[in-house]
């Protein structure tokens, strides 16, 4: 018995893969790149942006010829898509060959559906609006040498763009001892030689929760481990980035000296917009406290361009605080519309061919900046 897994979207979701992957192969499955030959696919999916909606669109209705040339083929629709009750809906109408659909916050129950599926034969939409932290999962990891660990899920910030918030519900932290047993595990098997950390916005780990400390406080715990591993994290927000976590990183030899910092954009009125809670100046700040600490730290950031209101003047600050930074990578979206959130509504939509030109530009620059910094 054979399955396949295709992952849409951020490591988050590779991660859960890994996750669904270790509950199939405890059932007795095994891994195959064939989608022809599985005996099941499940198809893991991002909601981020609407063109990677679009793309799983597209696939899962491609799978209507398997399943017609084996219609005992079990076909899977997971992840951030199908959290949502109406695109879950959507699917399970729209795809008739789809048989079971199911979200991120019920992922501990993919085994009882499918044992139900291949008992009773009858499609399966099952939907969990609440968020519980489930431990325990088995995984089957992936990512060669370098293992994720979830410290916490979920997101307070609201972004205004932002569909996560609504996906994955607020945050809850994992408890601390719990993370550091699934690092004491991953260490004693000698096959991995990073671990990174994953949340939507580590730093604000243990708000929910203060009984477990901050997150400088667990990273120093996690580095006063035995053991042989180098530690990151991603991701962080500029408005909780604390001294501490900097003193914390900059202390330890485990700790790669790299952070992923999203500035989003490079104009105060923008960022007024997306509601992101700092400015370009408090920005600035931390980039220069980051680089006095750490004079070779590598930063790398995510950047929207053409939110509503995003003028050639907001434009022109995004691609000047590029060029100051200089940064060591940058993924750049345009902006994409997404559907229950503060910015759907807003005056000021850019055109796609605007957006298009922009974020061309902005990838232009980076190149350059590695260009120059190549010399
Ligand atoms: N449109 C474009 N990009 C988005 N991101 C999040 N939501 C949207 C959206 N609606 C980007 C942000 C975030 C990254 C993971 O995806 O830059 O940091
Ligand atoms: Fe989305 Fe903002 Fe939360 Fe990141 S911090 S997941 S961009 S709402």
């Amino acid at each position: 018995m054979q399955y396949h897994i295709v992952t849409y979207g951020c490591q988050m979701n590779v991660h859960e893969s890994e996750k669904i992957a270790g509950i199939l192969h405890n059932m007795g499955y095994t891994y195959t790149d064939q989608r022809e030959s599985a005996d099941i696919i499940v198809f893991n999916t991002c909601a981020i942006r609407e063109g990677a909606e679009d793309r799983a669109f597209g696939n899962i209705g491609a799978l209507k010829q398997l399943k017609k040339q084996n219609p005992n083929k079990i076909i899977v629709v997971c992840g951030c898509m199908t959290q949502q009750k109406q695109v879950s809906e959507k699917i399970f109408k729209t795809f008739p060959f789809v048989d079971i659909i199911l979200g991120t916050n019920n992922l501990h129950l993919l085994e009882k559906l499918i044992k139900q599926k291949i008992t009773y034969k009858k499609r399966i939409l099952e939907h969990l609006e609440s968020t519980n932290v489930v431990e325990g999962l088995p995984c089957f990891r992936t990512s060669g040498k370098n293992a994720w660990v979830n410290i916490m899920y979920g997101c307070n910030n609201f972004c205004t763009y932002c569909i996560v918030p609504y996906v994955r519900g607020r945050e809850v932290s994992r408890k601390k001892q719990d993370i550091l047993n699934e690092i004491k595990d991953i260490v004693s098997t000698n096959q991995y030689e990073t671990i990174t950390l994953l949340g939507q916005n580590v730093n604000s780990y243990g708000n929910d929760d203060n009984t477990q400390g901050t997150f400088a406080n667990l990273l120093q715990d996690i580095c006063n481990l035995e053991g042989n591993f180098k530690l990151t994290f991603m991701t962080s927000h500029p408005k909780d980035l604390s001294d501490d976590l900097i003193s914390v990183m900059k202390e330890n030899d485990k700790i790669i000296k790299e952070i992923h910092l999203p500035v989003q954009s490079g104009s105060n009125k923008i960022l007024k917009l997306m509601n992101r809670k700092y400015t370009v100046e408090h920005y600035e700040n931390l980039i220069k406290k980051l680089r006095t600490s750490m004079p070779n730290i590598r930063i790398t950031t995510d950047i929207i361009v053409g939110f509503p209101g995003e003028d050639e003047i907001d434009f022109n600050q995004t691609c000047e605080l590029v060029k100051k930074i200089k940064y060591d990578g940058i993924f750049a979206f345009m902006y994409s519309k997404r559907s229950g959130t503060v910015a759907e509504k807003m005056d000021g939509q850019v055109d796609e061919e605007t957006k298009n030109k922009r974020v061309n530009f902005l990838l232009n620059l980076e190149r350059e900046i590695k260009e120059q910094k190549g010399k």
